[in-house]
């Protein structure tokens, strides 16, 4: 990665809204470090948008859930001559009740979820400072706003991603560095292909519901752009999100998702 090159370094980039993000970021000209597991997949995406739009793209494999891949890619942050942009996106589902999941499963979510883009941005944040210069994208969820039976791990820890952004832009937003968490709704990805993983097929909720990965981040850029701290993409989402901030979904979460399961 070049001086004087804008960088951007993804987590999660293999699939879905992190593959999306990677694509839209190297349109805007940005050299991109690609993270994830797959690194045949982080491979071919790096070749594919060094290509198409002339920028310097290299894979880093890592995995999250553990000490030594958080550390790996916080060393790979430290050493970069400049981060322009930080997105930690990786992400993953439980599909099972927090009682009957496998509790070393649910620590890995703690992991990945907060753990991770904790350190990532700590790494980040000072030569950021030091330039009054880029930022952060944390990519929580609509579900921060909710407490549901059946995603507490999950619900608990894209709050704390919620939380943590807002905190940390009013901290970093007036040294000239940017902070966002993007909450994002049912988005079409492989997330959605693994309902073991607590993932919902299309197929059980409404079309009306789905966005796509393009105008998710598209969404999330535009609004990076302009230093909104919470981005949620789309006017039903954001509905959703009012809604879920009075309490009244956690209240009727319970007895409905306990209904449909019955
Ligand atoms: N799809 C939705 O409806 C939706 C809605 C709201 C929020 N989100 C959030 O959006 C983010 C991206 O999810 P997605 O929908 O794009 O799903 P996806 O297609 O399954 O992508 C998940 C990404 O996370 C990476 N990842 C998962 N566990 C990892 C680990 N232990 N270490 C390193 N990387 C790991 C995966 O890479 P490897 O497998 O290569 O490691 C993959 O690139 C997640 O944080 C998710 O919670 C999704």
């Amino acid at each position: 990665m070049a001086v004087g090159r804008r960088i951007a370094l993804v987590t999660g980039a293999s699939s879905g809204i992190g593959a999306e993000f990677a694509r839209q970021l190297a349109g805007r000209g940005y050299d991109l470090i690609l993270h994830g597991r797959r690194l045949d997949r982080l491979a071919a995406l790096a070749a594919e948008l060094s290509a198409a739009h002339g920028i310097a793209a290299e894979p880093l494999a890592a995995d999250l859930a553990v000490e030594a891949g958080i550390a790996a890619v916080a060393a790979r942050i430290s050493a970069l001559p400049e981060l322009g942009l930080l997105v930690n996106n990786a992400g993953f589902g439980i599909g099972r009740g927090f009682a009957e999941a496998d509790v070393a499963g649910q620590a890995e979510m703690l992991a990945v979820h907060m753990l991770a883009p904790m350190r990532l941005s700590h790494a980040a944040l000072p030569a950021m400072l030091a330039r009054r210069a880029g930022g952060i994208i944390n990519v929580a969820s609509l579900a921060a706003f909710m407490a549901l039976p059946g995603n507490v791990n999950y619900c608990a820890t894209k709050a704390y991603l919620l939380t943590f952004s807002q905190a940390l832009a009013g901290e970093v937003g007036r040294r000239g560095v940017k902070v966002q968490a993007l909450c994002p709704g049912f988005t079409v990805t492989e997330f959605h292909a693994r309902p073991a993983q607590g993932g919902v097929g299309p197929d059980r909720a409404p079309r009306w519901l789905w966005g796509s990965v393009s105008a998710v981040v598209a969404a999330s850029l535009r609004a990076f752009d302009r230093g909104q701290v919470v981005c949620v993409p789309g006017a039903v989402n954001r509905m959703i999100a009012a809604v879920a901030r009075t309490g009244l979904v956690n209240r009727l979460a319970p007895g409905v998702l306990y209904r449909l399961e019955s």
